[in-house]
């Protein structure tokens, strides 16, 4: 396994960025003028011509710098070089219900894999105009100023952030008792509705933790990135080793990691948790 310069890394942060204001530029040409909303196969998994168009503009961006490499994007699937050690797992709009909404928590994810292990990542919200930029070994940074995690180091005082899969209405294990659960025993759980977001809201100390099943790794890479390297700790639930693929993490600061894995590994079922 080759390892890579900061130089190297910079190289592929660079790009990463390129694509994600490229395709943030066309999120918000597309903003509150969108015809046409379709529902992918499940109910309320949505998808538009923005997200069409920007994803477009990504992979226009990757054939450009690195046309050998492989790509996994959420519209168009997995292309490009398959034997390659490089992975782009590109979400040209993370928060697809919120953008056609116009609920402005929304935003272009592109993470690189490197030999399976994030590496690189940028994740673009053109609404709020906060460009978060990590690479590993480099740091983290929200418009190229420096963020880290926050210290907050009990449970009881955390604010915490999730969200839910599109097959929850098919699958018992849907998040609902956990979410439930965790609301009654912290200061609050948000569900803002953009993965990306909510591992850089970690990452920059805004919220103290995540977690969240169902996810895609184009929903994840960049963020992962971003919270390592702002400080953070990304792991399963029962806090032994992410496995990309399995779609289920847990996102924290570090301080509430092993608190808040004890907690999800015992909820109780749903018609308890009001009388806790
Ligand atoms: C969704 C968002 C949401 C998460 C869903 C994702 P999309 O991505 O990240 O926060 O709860 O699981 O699928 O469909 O807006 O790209
Ligand atoms: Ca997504
Ligand atoms: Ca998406």
């Amino acid at each position: 396994m080759k390892q890579h310069t900061p130089q190297q890394l910079q190289v592929f942060l660079d790009i990463a960025t390129e694509a994600a204001l490229a395709a943030g530029a066309i999120l918000q040409t597309y903003w509150g003028k969108l015809e046409q909303i379709e529902e992918k196969g499940r109910p309320g998994d949505l998808v538009t011509a923005a997200d069409k168009a920007a994803e477009v503009e990504i992979l226009k961006v990757l054939e450009r710098h690195v046309p050998d490499h492989g790509i996994l994007a959420e519209e168009s699937g997995e292309q490009g070089n398959k034997q390659s050690q490089y992975l782009w797992a590109i979400d040209p709009l993370d928060g697809t219900t919120n953008y056609a909404h116009q609920y402005p928590i929304a935003s272009v994810s592109i993470g690189l894999l490197i030999d399976g292990i994030p590496q690189v990542g940028a994740v673009y919200n053109p609404f709020r105009n906060e460009l978060f930029r990590a690479a590993k070994g480099l740091g983290a940074t929200c418009n190229r100023r420096p963020i880290t995690v926050s210290s907050t180091s009990e449970l009881s005082k955390s604010l915490l952030v999730t969200g839910f899969a599109y097959d929850r209405r098919e699958t018992s294990d849907n998040n609902y008792a956990e979410f439930c659960y965790l609301t009654h025993l912290t200061q609050g759980v948000r569900r803002a509705g953009s993965a990306s977001l909510d591992l850089c809201d970690v990452a920059c100390g805004r919220l103290d933790g995540y977690w969240e099943r169902g996810l895609s790794p184009w929903d994840i890479t960049a963020g992962i990135v971003l919270l390592e390297e702002a400080g953070g700790k990304v792991t399963a639930y029962d806090q032994s080793p992410l496995i990309v693929n399995s779609g289920r993490l847990l996102a924290t600061n570090g301080q509430i990691h092993a608190s808040l894995s004890k907690e999800l590994l015992q909820v109780p079922p749903l018609s308890t948790w009001a009388s806790l």
